[in-house]
């Protein structure tokens, strides 16, 4: 299979013209049908990444892990999961992507460990051990009985339901867990855990790895006296967001790690953050030319606008027009000095066709518009395993079919506190992460070509229809449509580097932008609704009929400005 173009040589770093496929190993490709997808599985796969055209992998975690967050509870930083494969396993993954000119991020998960890390099992046994500190231990509130509810060291809410800290019999104190209370977060205010962190950073890299996705990587200064947060509409708990989120000593932690392990390495190595909440000031700051912090961050601005004050199952209709505003806030935000990620999916969000397109009639022209759209922005795209076949949510029927510990235990929750289970059930047919998660759709047969096994998660029915063989070769498919984005951004640099203008600012159903560079103009408009729209007040429009139509997602040429429902164009003029 041909390798993918060579991004053209520019002084822009190399990732201005890159694209990222992000691969959720377990859901990706099972080799010993054991239902669980693991390396060997991915490596049987490259050939597929290749012909894609994409130039970085990033893997979601794959090291020990009791796997009760998927593996974002991690009991060992430098081995495999016996799940996934070994070692050697991964050494021949990087070797054959390297080959085909891929590079590999993996995911770096150091805001929490794991419970059964040996750190944790070292500092819960012990409180004079010299393991106590790396980890946030605390007594109960004052005057209160250890133990009961109510007693806990603040009101912080953690991200799975309840709250955030879980007390230990045996010492009688609390330890905080943002996550699950099987992930309790590490103690960056030691130095030790700091330094223990870099080494095992420098040892991957040492491996030959390009980079790493940091999780959550703006949660790990907190503020050290951990005051109450304010109150969550609907919660018994409070918001420690304010404490925990870009805390105090955030940029210093970042720039002592990038001294200590990524100083003379290069400019081949890419760091992005995971950043719920950052500000567009804050991620400016970090993603600076002048002075980064980190390459690219991920900020979730976009992926809120349909939630309310009570976060993420607190679920408001989607208005096409807040997507818009908030995309295009980014762009021009980060304009000149910073830099984008651009994504909407990932192992955390539900199905993107689902979310901002229409998942039935529409299903493949709303994949392809929003898909053009997002990577003619400016910034690097990052696809989700089988975004590019345009897969859409489970229809889930009960919640004992979801494996995802944030979906059953805001299940279990809201049950137990009297809401309508169906109601719950259809806040989580939305939401829920096990959308993304369920099985890669290799082919039509029984568990989609993903595992000859039972798969650990229900393979989508539509896997019949919506499949990489059916799409492979057909010029029409939603695959062919991201292969050629794809393509776009390694050979037009107006597309990797030129600059971005809204234009129809206040349409509510039309997105529409211009990216030029050196006398190129690419003019990009979708229509981000499922109902016709009219886009003849875009300034010189009866030109650009003329100009040279790069990528469309409906057949034939367009005479006029009347948009189909999701219909999408890319023109260009030099
Ligand atoms: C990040 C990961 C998510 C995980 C959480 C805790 O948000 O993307 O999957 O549950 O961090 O590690």
């Amino acid at each position: 299979m041909p390798t993918p173009p060579a991004a053209p040589p520019h002084e822009e770093p190399w990732w201005t013209s890159a694209v990222v496929y992000q691969v959720y190993v377990r859901s990706f490709a099972d080799s010993d049908g054991d239902g669980i997808g693991d390396l060997r599985g991915l490596l049987s796969k490259v050939d597929y990444l290749s012909h894609l055209g994409i130039d970085v992998v990033w893997l979601s975690p794959i090291y020990p892990s009791p796997q009760d967050d998927g593996g974002y509870d991690v009991s060992d930083y430098q081995g495999i999961d016996p799940l996934f494969g070994t070692l050697a396993d991964f050494d021949e993954l990087l070797a054959a992507l390297h080959a085909r000119g891929i590079k590999l991020i993996i995911d770096l998960v150091v805001n929490h460990t794991s419970d059964e890390h040996p750190w944790f099992k070292a500092s819960r046994s012990d409180p004079s051990s010299p393991y106590r500190d790396w980890y946030w231990w605390r007594p109960a509130r004052p005057g209160k009985v250890p133990g009961k509810p109510g007693s806990e060291p603040n009101n912080w809410r953690s991200a799975f339901s309840g709250s955030a800290w879980e007390f230990d019999e045996d010492t009688q104190e609390y330890y905080l867990h943002l996550f699950s209370r099987r992930q309790p977060d590490l103690n960056w205010e030691n130095p030790q855990v700091r330094q223990a962190v870099h080494q095992m950073m420098c040892w991957w890299l040492d491996r030959g790895v390009d980079g790493f996705r940091m999780d959550v990587i703006n949660m790990i200064s907190k503020d050290v006296l951990l005051p109450d947060g304010p109150p969550i509409p609907g919660e018994d708990f409070g918001d420690g967001g304010p404490f925990y989120l870009c805390g105090p000593r955030l940029d210093e932690f970042l720039q002592e790690m990038r001294q200590e392990v990524f100083a003379g390495r290069g400019d081949h190595v890419l760091t992005v953050g995971e950043m719920p909440n950052v500000t567009l000031e804050q991620a400016r700051a970090i993603t600076d030319r002048h002075s980064p912090r980190l390459d690219m961050v991920f900020q979730f601005e976009h992926v809120q606008v349909d939630q309310g004050p009570g976060g993420k199952f607190d679920l408001l209709p989607l208005r096409p027009a807040d997507l818009k505003a908030s995309l295009s806030r980014w762009q021009e935000g980060l304009a000149g000095t910073g830099w984008n990620t651009l994504y909407l999916g990932n192992h955390d969000q539900p199905r993107l066709v689902s979310r901002f397109g229409d998942a039935d009639e529409l299903r493949v022209p709303s994949a392809k518009a929003l898909a053009t759209m997002l990577h003619l922005h400016r910034g690097t795209p990052f696809i989700f395993q089988g975004d590019e076949l345009g897969m859409t949510n489970y229809p889930w029927r009960e919640a004992s079919e979801f494996r995802d510990i944030e979906s059953l235990n805001h299940y279990r929750d809201r049950v137990e506190r009297g809401e309508n289970p169906e109601t719950v059930m259809q806040t989580l047919r939305r939401m829920s992460r096990d959308n993304a998660r369920t099985p890669m759709q290799w082919d039509a047969s029984t568990h989609a070509g993903f595992s000859t096994g039972t798969p650990w998660l229900s393979v989508h029915p539509d896997h019949a229809e919506v499949n990489v063989a059916r799409q492979l070769d057909d010029p029409d498919s939603v695959l062919s449509h991201y292969r050629r984005l794809i393509a776009l951004r390694h050979e037009e640099p107006a597309v990797s580097r030129g600059d971005f203008t809204l234009l129809l600012p206040s349409h509510e159903q039309v997105y529409a932008f211009m990216r030029r560079h050196e006398g190129t103009e690419v003019l990009v408009v979708t229509n981000l609704t499922g109902a016709e729209a009219n886009a003849g007040s875009l300034p010189g429009a009866l030109a650009w009929l003329e100009a040279e139509l790069l990528l469309m997602n409906y057949p034939g040429v367009p005479t006029s400005w009347r948009l189909r429902p999701f219909e999408s164009r890319v023109y260009r003029r030099r």
